[in-house]
C-alpha cells in the first residue's frame, strides 16, 4: 500500500490547497471517505487501521449504530433550538448523565475543547475576582485567546498573539526531567517550585484564579506524571485558595480506563473541561463544576449552539454505549497489551526511547542513539506507518501517540502494531 499517490486524492488535495486556510498542518495525505469500527477507508478505497481516533474523539469507534440512531431520531424531531434561550430534555438528560458519572453538579455546554476551557477560565475569574493563571510548559488547552494564553506547546501557535497573565512552570516529565532530577528522590520538586519559586518571586498566590492542568500532557507528548504531582497541585490550590481546573478534553471519556483521567490520580479538580470524545463525532464541549462554584447569574456566559439537541442525543447514546460495553476496562486491557508489545519492540528498535501510557493513551518517544529527541525520524515513522496502513499522529517534540478507538480488540491492535513495526523496520533499514 503506497498511500501517497492516487488521482482522486491528488485532485482533492489540490482543491483543498486553493480554498482551505493554510493554517492547519497535515502529517501525510490521508483523504478520508468513510469509516467503520476502527477502520478508515480513503477516497480510493484503501483501508487503514486507526490509532488516532480523530485526535482521541472516536472512542466508541466509527458508525456506532446506537449513536447513529439517537442522532437521526433527534434530527428528525429537531436538531437545534438555541438551548441557552429555551428548555429541552436532551441536554438535561446529558447533564444528568455527566453528573452521575462524575459527581459534578452542574454543566455548561459548548462546542469544542477550547470553548470549554474559555468557559472554565471565565467561571474561575468571575468567582474569584482574580485574573492571573498558572499553567505548565508543554500544555495544550486550545487556540482561542484565553486558552491559547495557557497553551505552551509550540511557539508557532502563540507567535504574534496576545496573552492573559499566565505563568508557566514545569510539568512532571520524568523521562526528561526539566530539573535534571530523578523520581521519586526528587520529591516532586517541579510541583513544589510553584510555592517555593513562583509564589515567592513571580506571581502572588493571592492574584491567581486557577491552576490549569492536563491530567496527562496530551499534545505535549503523552506525558504521564506520578500520582503525587496532581496531589501536590491539589494541596497547593487548597492551601492558597486557588481553583484547580482539570483539562480532560483529550484524556476524558474512559480513554485512560476511568471516565476522567484525574480519577487515576485520586484527585478531584474544582472545574473540569471536556470535549472531543464527549460528542462522539459531533462538536460538543462541556465545563463541569459544583453548584457552589457554578453559581453565576443569567447573562454571565452563554452561546448559541451549546446543548445542541442532536449533539446531546448522540453524546448520551455514546456515554451509555461506553458504560454498557465497559470501554474503560477494554482501554485498560488492550492498552496493557499494546504497552507489552511496544516494550518488546524497544529491544529491536533502539529509536524507541520511552513507552508510557495509561489505558489507551500511549506515547512512544523516539530518540537518537545518544538519547536526545529525534523529531525527523519520528515523522518518518508516522509517514511510513501511513504507507503501511496505520493512522498515527505525532505529539510533543518527538513522540508518536497511540490513541485508537476504545472499542479496539487485541487482534485489531496487533494488526496495527504489526504495521507499526514494519514502519520501524523500514526506517531502520533506510538509515
Ligand atoms: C487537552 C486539550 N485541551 C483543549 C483542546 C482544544 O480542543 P479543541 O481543538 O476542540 O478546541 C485540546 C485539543 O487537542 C486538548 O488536547
Amino acid at each position: 500500500m503506497s498511500g501517497l499517490t492516487g488521482q482522486r486524492k491528488k485532485e482533492i488535495i489540490k482543491r483543498d490547497s486553493k480554498v482551505i486556510s493554510p493554517s492547519s498542518s497535515r502529517p501525510y495525505p490521508l483523504v478520508v471517505d468513510r469509516a467503520n469500527g476502527v477502520i478508515i477507508t480513503d477516497v480510493e478505497g484503501r483501508r487503514y487501521i486507526d490509532f488516532a481516533a480523530g485526535i482521541a474523539v472516536m472512542n466508541i469507534g466509527y458508525s456506532n449504530p446506537d449513536v447513529l440512531q439517537a442522532i437521526t431520531m433527534q434530527m428528525e424531531k429537531m436538531s437545534h433550538c438555541a438551548f441557552p434561550d429555551f428548555f429541552a430534555e436532551p441536554p438535561v438528560k446529558l447533564a444528568e448523565k455527566l453528573r452521575s458519572l462524575t459527581g459534578y453538579e452542574r454543566v455548561f455546554f459548548c462546542n469544542s475543547g477550547t470553548e470549554s476551557v474559555e468557559a472554565a477560565l471565565k467561571l474561575v475569574m468571575w468567582k474569584t475576582h482574580r485574573q492571573a493563571l498558572l499553567g505548565f510548559y508543554g500544555a495544550f488547552h486550545g487556540r482561542t485567546l484565553g486558552s491559547l494564553s495557557l497553551t505552551c506547546s509550540k511557539i508557532i501557535q502563540k507567535e504574534h498573539f496576545p496573552s492573559f497573565q499566565v505563568v508557566h512552570t514545569h510539568y512532571a516529565y520524568c523521562y526528561r526531567c526539566p530539573l535534571h532530577l530523578k523520581y521519586p528522590d526528587c520529591g516532586i520538586e517541579c510541583a513544589k517550585q510553584i510555592e517555593t519559586v513562583i509564589f515567592k518571586q513571580e506571581l502572588s498566590s493571592k492574584d491567581i484564579a486557577a491552576i490549569v492542568v492536563e491530567p496527562i500532557l496530551g499534545e505535549g507528548g503523552y506525558i504521564i506524571p506520578p500520582q503525587e504531582f496532581h496531589r501536590e497541585i491539589r494541596r497547593i490550590c487548597d492551601d492558597h485558595n486557588i481553583m484547580m481546573i482539570a483539562d480532560e478534553v483529550q484524556s476524558g471519556c474512559y480513554r485512560t480506563g476511568t471516565f476522567m483521567a484525574m480519577e487515576n490520580f485520586k484527585v478531584r479538580a474544582d472545574v473540569v473541561c471536556m470535549a472531543k470524545a464527549l460528542g462522539a463525532g459531533l462538536p460538543l464541549g462541556a465545563m463541569l463544576s459544583d453548584g457552589h462554584i457554578m453559581d453565576w447569574p443569567p447573562g454571565t456566559h452563554s452561546n448559541t449552539f451549546g446543548g445542541n439537541l442532536a449533539a446531546s442525543a448522540g453524546s448520551l447514546a455514546a456515554l451509555e454505549f461506553m458504560e454498557k460495553e465497559d470501554l474503560g476496562n477494554n482501554a485498560r486491557q488492550v492498552g496493557s497489551h499494546i504497552m507489552k508489545r511496544l516494550h518488546k519492540m524497544q529491544d529491536d528498535y533502539p529509536v524507541i526511547g520511552d513507552v508510557r501510557g495509561l489505558g489507551l493513551m500511549i506515547g512512544v518517544e523516539i530518540v537518537k542513539s545518544d538519547g536526545s529527541i529525534d523529531p525527523k525520524v519520528r515523522d518518518r515513522i508516522v509517514v511510513e506507518g501511513f504507507k503501511k496502513g496505520i493512522i498515527l499522529l505525532p505529539c510533543g517534540d518527538s513522540v508518536i501517540r497511540i490513541s485508537p478507538p476504545l472499542i479496539i480488540t487485541k487482534e485489531e491492535a496487533d494488526i496495527g502494531l504489526d504495521r507499526f513495526e514494519e514502519a520501524l523496520k523500514k526506517v531502520k533499514s533506510s538509515d
